[in-house]
C-alpha cells in the first residue's frame, strides 16, 4: 500500500484519536494543554498524543527488569506536555528532571505540573540541556539514569548523546524526537534555509552514529510523525 499525503494525514488523525488518549484523571488536562499553551503564546511544537503515549510506555519499561524508570531526564520542556506523559510511566517513587531555558515556557509548565499533582515527581530545571546533563552527571554519577528524552536543540543532539551515554545505566533507554524531520526532512535535498540545513545535517550525523557499531546503543527508528529514535544502552556508562 503506497503512502499518499491524504493517507498520511488520515493516519496521523487515527493515531492521535486511537493511540493518544488514555482516560481520566489527567487526560482532561492533557487534552487541552497544547491549546492552552498556544493561547499563552508558546509555540505549538509539543509531541503529538500518540508520541506522548509511546513515551509513557517506553518510560514504564526503562527500569531494571522491565519496571518503570526510577530516574529520567527530558531536554526541552516547553509547556510540560511530554513531561506529563513520561511521568505517568515512572516507577513508584520515580522522578523526572525536565530542562528548559525559556522562562515563559518553564513558568507555564510548572503550573501544569502543579495542576496535575505531579510537582513532587517532576523537577523543572531552568537552564541549558548540555550544561544540565553535565551537572546531573556530577550530582548522581555515571549510570544513574534509566531514561533520557531529547527534544531540545537538534544540532546539539550529538553533544547530548555523549553525555547521556555516561548518564544512562547499561540497559537504560535513550529516546530522541525529530530524527526524521521538523521544518526540514531527512531525505530531502539540502535545504535553502541554512538553519534548517544545519539541523538536517546534524540529525543525519546523529542517526548514523546512533545506529552504527561504535555508539554503544542498540537502536531503531519509529517512523511515525517526525521520527522517534529509540535506543537501549548496551555498553557500560562512558564507553566506548
Ligand atoms: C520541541 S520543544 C519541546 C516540546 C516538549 N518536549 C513537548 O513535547 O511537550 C523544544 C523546547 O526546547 C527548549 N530549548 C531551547 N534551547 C534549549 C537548550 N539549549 N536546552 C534545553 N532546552 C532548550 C525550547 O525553549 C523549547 O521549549
Amino acid at each position: 500500500m503506497d503512502m499518499t499525503p491524504e493517507r498520511w494525514r488520515a493516519t496521523c488523525a487515527y493515531l492521535g484519536g486511537v493511540f493518544g488518549p488514555l482516560g481520566e484523571p489527567i487526560d482532561g488536562q492533557l487534552a487541552t494543554l497544547r491549546q492552552r499553551a498556544a493561547a499563552a503564546g508558546l509555540p505549538d511544537i509539543a509531541v503529538s498524543p500518540d508520541v506522548g503515549r509511546l513515551l509513557m510506555l517506553l518510560a514504564s519499561m526503562a527500569g531494571p527488569d522491565g519496571a518503570g524508570a526510577r530516574l529520567a531526564v527530558e531536554l526541552g520542556t516547553l509547556g510540560g506536555y511530554s513531561a506529563l506523559w513520561i511521568a505517568r510511566g515512572l516507577a513508584p517513587g520515580g522522578r523526572l528532571v525536565t530542562v528548559e531555558p525559556e522562562a515563559k515556557h518553564a513558568d507555564f509548565a510548572q503550573g501544569e505540573f502543579e495542576r496535575a499533582g505531579m510537582a513532587a515527581r517532576i523537577e523543572l530545571r531552568r537552564g541549558l540541556g548540555a550544561e544540565t546533563l553535565a551537572r546531573l552527571l556530577a550530582e548522581h554519577g555515571p549510570g544513574s539514569f534509566d531514561f533520557v528524552f531529547l527534544d531540545a536543540v537538534k544540532s546539539e543532539y550529538a553533544t547530548y548523546a555523549a553525555l547521556a551515554s555516561r548518564l544512562l545505566r547499561t540497559g537504560g533507554l535513550l529516546v530522541a524526537d525529530n530524527c526524521l524531520g521538523s521544518r526540514w526532512w531527512i531525505t530531502d535535498a539540502p535545504d535553502a534555509d541554512p538553519t534548517a540545513e544545519r539541523d538536517r545535517e546534524a540529525m543525519d550525523r546523529f542517526n548514523r552514529w546512533l545506529a552504527g557499531p561504535t555508539s554503544g546503543f542498540l537502536c531503531a527508528c519509529i517512523a511515525n510523525r517526525e521520527g522517534l529514535a529509540v535506543a537501549r544502552r548496551v555498553a557500560p556508562p562512558g564507553t566506548p
